[in-house]
């Protein structure tokens, strides 16, 4: 029987978060899901059994807004008791080359990627201090490890985001896991957000072999079912013909 855990998700609408939610609350956690498309998360709910044991609740979230972020988890406390688990997902990629000068959507790639992680690390870690234990989970990327042309802030802001989850490693008490899931090439809305054609066109062959959102499910699944001694810190998990 699984161990119900309360988890927090962060960019929840759709593709890797959405997956996550669905999957964690199939093995019988409670899952507070959050994004801006309220729409999709009503979705969500609709075609997600929950096991016994589990829920899916969902609930709008801006990460960029810190208040907001604050509310999501001081929600899940009021409703549960505590939280368990922070999976900080919610992420954009508008590629672009740097001599497009995009600088709009190089500022909201920051807002979102690192910000926002950083807004849900301020909102959840006194909880998980508190408690002394604790689970923080960032999908970072492929981009965390290796720059690509157009990449160049997106990779940047996956580098930062495996860097300051490293940070929480090395500086937290033991007893606050830390696991950082870094996705290849995953079937999703990601590469919706690049307006520049050339990067489009690019990745539309880049992007051509993708793995389900759910292989990404799975190793959140699997770091948050270790048990509390055992830290699982980093995964890469890429479709198997990617290079
Ligand atoms: N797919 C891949 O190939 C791949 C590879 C490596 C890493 N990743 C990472 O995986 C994560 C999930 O991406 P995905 O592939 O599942 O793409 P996706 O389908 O586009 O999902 C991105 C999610 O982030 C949410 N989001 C964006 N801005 C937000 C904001 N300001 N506040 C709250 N939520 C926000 C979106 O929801 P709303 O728009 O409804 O807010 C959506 O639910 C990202 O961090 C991405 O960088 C993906």
């Amino acid at each position: 029987m699984t161990d119900s855990k309360i988890v927090l998700i962060t960019g929840a609408s759709s593709g890797i978060g959405a997956a996550t939610a669905a999957h964690l609350a199939q093995a019988g956690h409670h899952v507070i899901a959050g994004a801006r498309r309220e729409d999709r998360l009503r979705d969500l709910v609709d075609s997600t059994a929950a096991a016994a044991g589990g829920s899916l609740a969902v609930r709008r979230l801006d990460v960029t807004d810190r208040t907001q972020v604050a509310a999501f988890v001081e929600n899940a406390v009021d409703t549960h008791g505590r939280i368990d688990v922070l999976v900080n997902n919610a992420g954009v990629m508008p590629l672009s080359r740097l001599d497009a000068l995009l600088v709009e959507q190089w500022d909201a790639t920051i807002d979102v990627n690192v910000r926002g992680l950083l807004n849900g690390i301020a909102a959840a870690l006194p909880h998980f201090q508190g408690r002394g234990r604790g689970h923080f989970v960032t999908v970072a990327s492929i981009g965390a490890h290796q720059v690509v042309p157009t990449g160049a802030v997106y990779c940047a802001t996956k580098y930062a985001a495996w860097a300051i989850t490293e940070g929480l490693r090395l500086e937290l008490d033991p007893a606050i896991r830390v696991t950082t899931v870094s996705p290849g090439v995953v079937a999703s809305e990601l590469a919706d957000t690049i307006t520049d054609a050339d990067a489009a066109a690019a990745m539309r062959t880049y992007r051509a072999d993708a793995i389900s959102p759910d292989a990404i499910a799975r190793a959140i699944a699997y770091a948050i079912g270790e048990p509390d001694d055992v830290d699982v810190n980093e995964l890469i998990v890429r479709p198997a013909r990617q290079r």
